[in-house]
């Protein structure tokens, strides 16, 4: 008689590989992938948000967002009345934003990888900064170039609750836990699907203080 061990894995489609979580046909959760480099990134970003610091954009249609926003990399997401786009320059200095850090890069070329994406040049890496409070209404990423490279995002600090959408902006939504650590990749058939943050929880993280931070990685040129 199977006992209840055999019975809890029946299905072994439902078995994941230990710490990837599929949330889509191409797309995953990587619980905890970030951790290891976790004293490399930090510095690093330190060193990014010093030259190109946070600050809070407006939408085209007026609202000012609740995340606050910094990029490196080549090109940097921005946004302000008169569209979103990505530009060469961070608009508060009209200097080119900083590069990216050669840790972030790896990190999110080898999670893409591990996520089955083995050709990832990201040029974007984009930076968002939510206090408790904050969130990320649900959107596509659809200004870069070639949708054939995946979407990296790096979680970093307090939780949240990631929404995963479909390709419809009504499609019901998965609610996904993110953690520090973790890290999302979406891309293929998934790379359009609509995604956001519900608004993040009060806390004090003991490393990242009571904010959260996410990288999100694109190849957007
Ligand atoms: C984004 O979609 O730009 C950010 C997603 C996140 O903060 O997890
Ligand atoms: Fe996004």
């Amino acid at each position: 008689m199977p006992g209840p061990t055999a019975d809890l894995f029946a299905d072994d489609a439902l078995q994941q590989p230990a710490g990837r979580e599929r949330i889509g046909d191409q797309s995953c959760v990587l619980r905890g992938y970030a951790l290891p480099w976790i004293d490399r990134l930090l510095p690093e970003l330190r060193r990014v948000l010093a030259q190109s610091p946070f600050r809070q954009m407006v939408t085209p249609g007026g609202f000012t967002m609740s995340a606050a926003l910094s990029s490196c990399g080549d090109l940097g997401w921005t946004t302000d009345a008169t569209g979103y786009r990505y530009s060469p320059v961070d608009p508060r200095s009209q200097q080119p934003w900083p590069s990216m850090p050669e840790a972030m890069r790896q990190l999110a070329v080898k999670a893409a990888a591990d996520a089955g994406f083995t050709q990832y040049s990201p040029d974007a890496c984009l930076i968002n900064r939510y206090i408790p409070g904050a969130k990320m209404s649900l959107h596509q990423d659809k200004n870069e170039r070639r949708y054939s490279e995946p979407v990296v995002s790096v979680s970093l600090g307090l939780p949240a609750i990631f929404l995963f959408g479909g390709h419809e902006r009504s499609d019901k939504p998965q609610k996904v836990s993110l953690f520090h650590g973790d890290v999302v990749v979406w891309g293929g058939v998934d790379r359009l699907r609509f995604h956001g943050v519900m608004p993040i929880k009060d806390g004090m993280h003991p490393i990242m203080g009571p904010q959260r931070i996410n990288l999100t990685f694109r190849t957007a040129g």
